[in-house]
């Protein structure tokens, strides 16, 4: 008897082992809706990425379109909500009246972007009827490089036009009476890039905004614009002021401002690798802060939201496949795919004010699908990608995380847990994301909900693979893949234990009772 108390107390003193890392979730702290438009992805006139990826005539693997039916079964099973086209550096350099009308008059231009020759076979009738076949929302990025104003007014009444006039009448003549009705548009890309055709200073680039966004809502009032924000984070770039001086002229009229961040594993540094996540949450958290700033002092302002309209990892590739003078065809590993999980968790902790997001790119060039002539094949970065998408519509919940920790160079300690939740009001099913960034060891967590019990049953989603660097190829992609399991687990309080293995990414599904 005497032992037993003896043991009790020792329990209670905390000698019992505590698990090392602890996940607070509290459903009734929302940060917002996990918005459909985070799992969008971007299709640019790149090396592969538009012709024998998304497009091929010709080819026994595509249909009389020329699309690409196992390509455009795979887009759809990943979730894609939103594509945007044609680009990308491209577009600065693009004229779309090149790409409209019989096939066979469009004229041949050199891409000064990427290097080649842009045949103009696939142009916008082409590219609104493919996000029709996959059911996803287009959205088409302006020329605001070597572009003007009429040229982007004109587009919008090209597609969305419905009256009788020139540009309306000359996409019916090409075979398309109803309207298309594109929603989204952006002012161009990365325009704060010394690399863009007609880059511009942040001045004359927001004066070009505002006026191209008004002319093109003459046109279509219920258009959506977003603004190109700096996608330019070198030590010598300015890129707060560069998003200050835009939101400062165009607050009246965006509806998002963008941002792009592409990461790399060039030190071979795994946990250095996944510690970028720090590095998105304080960019969307000072761009938060300048859209508030920018809107201070009106009563009642246009709601101004973060379309992270390009992401991914990218570093190695920059050739592509024989003839193609550049591709980007980046072969993505086992750890590239745990950062579509960090990513993500980003974006959800941030739901308010990141309202879309465009995974670059969709095929061949840094994208989850690969093809050649006879087939493709799926990345390891597609997995994850596909799995998070389930979370749209859910609601992301502010999560208390405490763990263990580790350091980047100056920066604040990191923790080894990632960590976001969001939480399925129709079905009472709480989705907690765990990204464990440690190399060497499992992470025991306890995870409670403050309002409600989980615990019992859990479905567990996984990426878990022993070889960080593991890849996929043609007829070998099966390696890299995700496993879905039952796990029971007891329940204590309000909460319970879970293990997650080092250098993984769990989706951990549970019900609130
Ligand atoms: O996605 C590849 C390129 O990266 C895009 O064209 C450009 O916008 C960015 O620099």
């Amino acid at each position: 008897m005497k032992l037993l108390l003896g043991l009790a107390l020792l329990a209670s003193s905390g000698f019992a082992a505590q698990p090392a890392a602890r996940i607070k979730i509290d459903t009734d702290r929302r940060i917002g809706e996990v918005n459909p438009l985070l799992f969008g992805n971007f299709a640019e006139h790149l090396g592969r990425v538009i012709y024998g990826g998304i497009y091929e005539e010709g080819s026994k693997l595509a249909d009389r379109d020329g699309y690409r039916l196992d390509v455009l079964k795979a887009t759809q099973e990943l979730g894609v909500s939103v594509l945007r086209w044609p680009g990308g550096n491209f577009v600065s350099g693009y004229n779309w009246k090149d790409g409209i009308g019989p096939k066979d008059l469009r004229p041949a231009r050199p891409d000064y972007a990427w290097g080649g020759i842009e045949t103009n076979r696939f142009g916008t009738d082409e590219f609104l009827k493919y996000c029709e076949r996959v059911k996803t929302e287009p959205y088409i990025c302006i020329n605001a490089g070597l572009g003007s104003i009429e040229d982007a007014r004109n587009w919008v009444e090209y597609t969305n036009g419905s009256k009788k006039t020139y540009w309306a009448e000359l996409r019916r003549k090409n075979g398309r009476e109803q309207p298309y009705g594109v929603k989204y548009w952006g002012l161009g890309n990365e325009l704060d890039g010394p690399w863009q055709m007609g880059h511009k200073n942040a001045e004359d680039y927001a004066k070009f905004a505002l006026e191209a966004g008004k002319a093109m809502r003459w046109i279509d009032p219920s258009i959506k614009l977003i603004a190109s924000g700096s996608s330019n984070f070198g030590p010598n770039a300015d890129w707060i002021g560069w998003n200050r001086t835009v939101l400062a002229a165009t607050k009246n009229i965006i509806d998002y401002l963008s941002l792009h961040t592409y990461i790399g594993n060039r030190e071979n540094d795994f946990e250095r690798f996944l510690a970028n996540g720090q590095n998105v949450d304080h960019y969307i958290e000072v761009t938060e802060g300048l859209i508030k700033a920018a809107q201070s002092g009106q009563e009642n302002p246009r709601p101004i939201y973060i379309a992270y309209d390009e992401w991914n990892v990218w570093y190695r590739a920059r050739g592509g496949a024989a003839g193609a003078p550049v591709g980007l065809e980046e072969v993505y590993n086992y750890e590239d795919s745990l950062a579509m999980g960090m990513f993500f968790n980003s974006f959800f902790r941030h739901a308010n004010i990141v309202k879309m997001a465009n995974l670059a790119q969709l095929v061949n060039g840094i994208a989850p699908i690969f093809t050649n002539k006879d087939g493709m094949f799926l990345q390891p970065i597609y997995f994850p990608i596909a799995e998070y998408s389930k979370q749209g519509g859910n609601v992301a919940i502010d999560t208390l995380v405490t763990a263990p920790t580790y350091k980047v160079g100056a920066r604040k300690p990191v923790n080894y847990l990632d960590v976001s939740t969001t939480f399925d009001q129709k079905t009472g099913t709480l989705f907690v994301n765990v990204l464990n960034r440690s190399q060497k060891d499992a992470i025991t967590a306890r995870v409670e909900n403050v309002v409600g019990q989980i615990g019992g049953e859990l479905q567990v989603w996984e990426m878990n693979h022993s070889d960080l660097k593991a890849v996929h190829t043609f007829g070998d992609d099966r390696k890299v893949r995700p496993v879905s399991k039952v796990v029971t687990v007891g329940v204590s309080g309000n909460g319970f234990e879970y293990t997650f293995p080092k250098a993984s990414l769990t989706v951990l599904r549970v019900k609130v009772r």
